[in-house]
């Protein structure tokens, strides 16, 4: 257990705080390095990369998947893990600073007070006559609508409702344990299209996938309240930028405020874009590094799984015997195949543990003695056996 050397690649900057957590005597951390056994990345974008045939785990520090082929990992029996709710204050603290920035007009006031020329009493007076144009207004007692309950929507509903906003909620697969973290005063929307007219501002917090994709679309403002407020700190795509910039012509939209600048978006006057600034505090980056590298250390050692996001949630604890972690197919008759493979060479099972999700299963099984090479290659060659694993 612990004397293989194991190879990581790094396919972004990852927070030092969080690869202290893989020990140098047993891993090689490095940008370029050949065979790696895991990757570690941010927003690095493997959708074209080359997979290396060493390659057993992927750690995304971070909530987004996107930039990841997840389907192919999956297929070649390769976890990807990810660290939810790490960032999940950094996000929060941004997305109220933004409801912040638009209701009370603090872009285009500070631009104004920047731009000023003249001598102190002149800025003075200009100061006093000018403001009238940046008046805004408060949040308790307005709306806001929250899609997506996950650790970052939670976040942002409870500070809003701490703020004393009505808060909305909408999230078709919220867990229970979400549920209990969210404060009862937290309204839940059956649907979107339930939430969208009685919102004022509206937050996203959720994955671009096809459900998502132009959420907010022509029909849907249409529907909105005139002077709504719309916050994108998920992903671009989620909303579609080019029907509200014509939404804020017609007042429909009062402010739009993005992490995802573009051409049409950024001489907006009333839209505030940011660089993709969500997570990006050190707090989030260590958070998310620890998290993720913490998840791949135990996978690599023991073939625990926690956090993935197309693999079960999979602990067992060691016993004194040799580990083996197999991925197959999620199709009947592989468990008793496996232990044949186990009996062909004389293997006692001291422990397994055996759990599924969707297409893919994965067994952790501790058996009494070395697992010779017969085994591992008569298991490697069983129909729908994705991946065997000698973890040792
Ligand atoms: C995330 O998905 O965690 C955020 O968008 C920040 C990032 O891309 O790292």
């Amino acid at each position: 257990m612990g004397n293989k050397m194991h190879k990581i690649l790094t396919l972004n900057n990852i927070s030092v705080t969080g690869l202290e957590r893989l020990p140098r005597d047993s891993y090689e951390v490095a940008s370029e390095i050949q065979h790696p056994d895991a990757i570690l990345l941010r927003s690095f974008n493997m959708h074209d990369m080359e997979i290396p045939p060493s390659l057993q785990a992927v750690g995304r520090a971070g909530a987004g998947v996107n930039n990841i082929p997840v389907d192919k990992m999956s297929a070649q029996g390769i976890p990807v893990f990810n660290s939810p709710g790490a960032n999940a204050n950094a996000v929060k603290e941004l997305v109220l600073a933004a409801m912040l920035m638009a209701s009370r007009n603090i872009c285009q006031g500070w631009d104004f007070a920047r731009n000023l020329e003249g001598d102190d009493d002149s800025i003075n007076k200009q100061t006093e006559a000018g403001k009238k144009n940046f008046g805004g207004f408060e949040l308790p007692g307005r709306t806001l609508g929250v899609v997506g309950l996950g650790a970052i929507g939670r976040s942002v509903a409870n500070a809003a409702n701490a703020l004393g906003m009505n808060v909305i909620g909408f999230d078709p697969g919220l867990t229970v344990e979400g549920a209990w973290q969210l404060s009862s005063d937290v309204q839940k929307a059956g649907s979107f299209d339930e939430m969208v007219p009685q919102v004022d501002y509206l937050t996203f917090h959720v994955p671009l996938i096809d459900a998502t994709r132009n959420m907010v679309n022509a029909e849907r403002l249409a529907n909105m309240k005139d002077n709504v407020v719309l916050l994108n700190f998920a992903r671009k795509g989620i909303v579609d930028d080019s029907a509200v910039s014509e939404a804020i012509k017609t007042d429909k939209v009062y402010a739009y405020v993005t992490d995802f600048p573009s051409n049409l978006l950024k001489n907006h006057e009333r839209v505030i874009t940011l660089p993709h600034l969500g997570a990006s505090t050190t707090e989030a980056e260590d958070n998310c590094a620890i998290m993720v590298a913490e998840q791949i250390k135990d996978y690599l050692e023991n073939g625990n799984i926690h956090n993935s996001v197309n693999f079960p949630e999979v602990r067992m604890p060691r016993t004194a015997g040799h580990r083996l972690a197999i991925v197959n197919s999620n199709v009947p008759n592989m468990l008793s195949q496996i232990s044949t493979e186990l009996a062909k060479g004389d293997l006692n099972i001291l422990d397994m543990l055996n759990k599924s999700r969707g297409d893919l299963a994965y067994t952790l099984v501790d058996v009494d003695k070395e697992v010779p090479d017969t085994v591992v290659q008569g298991m490697s060659a069983i129909d729908g056996v994705l991946s065997v694993r000698l973890i040792g």
